[in-house]
């Protein structure tokens, strides 16, 4: 089974979570790509979704599906969205897509959060991948020094703004000991809109495809 077979198996287990008449919030990336291609099947059973950023709403709109301001929706029963990596605490590094900011914003919003991964995605210790800083342009030096006081090499995503009108700084070599801890103190350094981990509100279900099925871990 090639990765993205499993990225398709992972993304149809979690229409399980979908609430009938509900609006759901919907994610970005290759994985939530795949969730929203099998949500059009059911897309009569849900009023709509809220959508982590532009390119997601467009897709959505695609297949029918009523894209919904998050403003109008209230708090959502479920959101669902992929990951860059996992611990097994739920603990995530997200914004690979470059759209953290709002994906953070619909968890926060959301009272289940459904992660769909490869099993790729699960790790040890979050880190290998370089953590998605999405930061105001004009405090784009200032942040780096300071990530770089904290043992972290930023590296500006080149060619790249976020739907919010700011820039990516992935931040490399950081070893995440202390997730929630440092989401955090990344977040109090002034001109960062936000980090790109997912400590503080984890996931609260994380569904892993693998060649020998999906596994649900909680
Ligand atoms: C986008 C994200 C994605 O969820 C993350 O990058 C995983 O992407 P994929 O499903 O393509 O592996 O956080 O900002």
């Amino acid at each position: 089974m090639t990765q993205d077979e499993m990225k398709k198996q992972v993304a149809r287990a979690a229409l399980e979570y979908v609430d009938v008449g509900g609006i759901i919030g919907v994610g970005t990336g290759s994985t939530a790509n795949h969730f929203i291609d099998a949500l059009a099947e059911i897309k009569h059973k849900i009023d709509g979704a809220v959508a982590s950023s532009e390119v997601t709403a467009m897709r959505l709109k695609s297949h029918g599906i009523d894209v919904i301001d998050l403003n109008s929706a209230g708090d959502l029963s479920v959101y669902v969205d992929g990951a860059d990596e996992s611990t097994r605490f739920l603990h995530l590094v997200k914004g690979g897509g470059g759209a953290l900011t709002r994906e953070k914003i619909v968890a926060a919003a959301s009272k289940t959060f459904v992660c769909i991964a490869d099993d790729s995605k699960l790790v040890d210790i979050l880190g290998e991948f370089p953590l998605p800083i999405e930061v105001i342009p004009m405090a784009r030096s200032y942040v780096a020094r300071q990530i770089v006081k904290l043992g972290g090499d930023p590296v500006l995503r080149e060619e790249f703004t976020t739907d919010n009108g700011n820039i990516i700084l992935d931040v490399h070599n950081l070893q995440i000991m202390e997730p929630v801890k440092m989401e955090a103190q990344l977040n109090n350094i002034a001109g960062v809109v936000t980090n790109g981990l997912f400590a503080i509100r984890p996931a609260d279900v994380l569904l892993l495809g693998s060649k020998d099925g999906v596994k649900t871990i909680t």
